[in-house]
């Protein structure tokens, strides 16, 4: 399947693996590259640019396909070392970049000249729009149902994407509730170049996070998700847990009078203990709505073979069903 997005990125399938904290390290990324698709390490998951360059050297080790690497901007009381991060990404060799959270303005003029194509994730199509204005190459588009950070304007991707296709001249994937063939054909349909999972690849032989983890995941619901730091304007969608519950009765206990102080002990530091030790109570974690769909641990290759079997069949069997080219042929 040839799409804006292969092309762009030089890859098989146009299936992303989205950054994920404490998921996306060498071996996840590596797996789906490896597969196909565009995997990505997730930068800010290594202590330091030190750490990430040593990342990249061992994905690097692991596939000889296309990688990229994700640099989240998010507020942080204590900044990263940015310019420390896209240094071991410029020495490392990578070639595509995930952006996401602010506007990644200040760091595309060095990631640009270094042949970088970057990838800006975005949850409205005003953000994505600026994306395409200050040169990033493609956009994320995640809607309401995604898992992580959906933003505050609550658009489902029903109504994001054909919007972000009317407006968008650059590519772009639908991100937020991916799973399978279906999301795919319908990605296409609605008017993206393909699509991005997050919580889809998490439940795979290998992600390289604990086992209670993928389990989680496969035995919750699409009712199991919750939304928690509205109130701080920095809403993340979690799967919803004993401290997520804790959370969710600060907020409605302290109203407007929340601090992120507050809840700092359930939001701030606790994947390591829930994604590497499996303590799936440690904290809140990011889950999509999509966690409905899901109900094995394939491996990335045989999760990726099967988006893609199940999308050309769809496409050239029960949608061609409804055209008379179709039913002719
Ligand atoms: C556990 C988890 C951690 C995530 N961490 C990040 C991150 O550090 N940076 C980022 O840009 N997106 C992050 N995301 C968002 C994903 O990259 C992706 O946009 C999102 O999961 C898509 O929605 P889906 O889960 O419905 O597929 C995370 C998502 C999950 C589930």
């Amino acid at each position: 399947m040839k799409t804006r997005i292969t092309e762009l990125f030089g890859i098989e399938h146009p299936i992303i693996q989205g950054g994920m904290h404490y998921v996306g390290f060498a071996e996840l990324a590596a797996a789906v590259s490896n597969a196909g698709g565009l995997g990505i390490i997730t930068g800010l998951t290594q202590p330091s640019p030190e750490r990430l360059a040593d990342e990249i050297r061992r994905c690097r080790a692991m596939t000889d396909k296309p990688f990229g690497v994700n640099l989240t901007f998010l507020p942080a009381l204590m900044q990263p070392d940015y310019p420390g991060y896209i240094r071991a990404i410029l020495d490392g060799g990578v070639k595509i970049v995930e952006t996401a959270g602010n506007n990644p303005q200040r760091w595309l003029p060095a990631l640009r000249d270094a042949g970088i194509k970057v990838i800006h994730k975005c949850t409205s199509v005003r953000h994505a729009l600026k994306a395409q204005s200050i040169g990033c190459d493609a956009a994320s588009v995640d809607g309401f149902e995604c898992g992580g950070h959906p933003g505050e304007d609550d658009i489902p991707n029903f109504i994001l994407l054909p919007r972000a296709a009317d407006e968008l001249t650059i590519p772009f994937v639908a991100s937020g509730g991916m799973a399978d063939g279906r999301s795919l054909v319908a990605a296409l349909a609605l008017g993206a170049d393909g699509m991005n999972m997050g919580t889809r690849f998490i439940a795979t032989r290998e992600a390289p996070v604990h086992d209670n983890v993928k389990r989680a995941i496969v035995a919750a619901t699409e009712l199991d998700t919750r939304l928690v730091m509205r109130p701080l304007r920095n809403t993340e969608r979690v799967l919803k847990n004993a401290a997520v519950e804790r959370v969710l009765e600060k907020e409605r206990t302290l109203g407007p009078k929340l601090t992120f102080a507050d809840i700092i002990g359930e939001v701030a530091g606790v994947y390591p203990r829930i994604m590497l030790e499996g303590d799936l109570d440690a904290g809140a974690w990011s889950c999509g709505m999509v966690v409905g769909l899901i109900h094995d641990i394939p491996t990335v290759k045989d999760l990726i073979d099967r988006i893609m079997a199940e999308a050309h069949a769809l496409i050239d069997e029960r949608l061609a069903r409804f055209t008379s080219a179709g039913r002719a042929g």
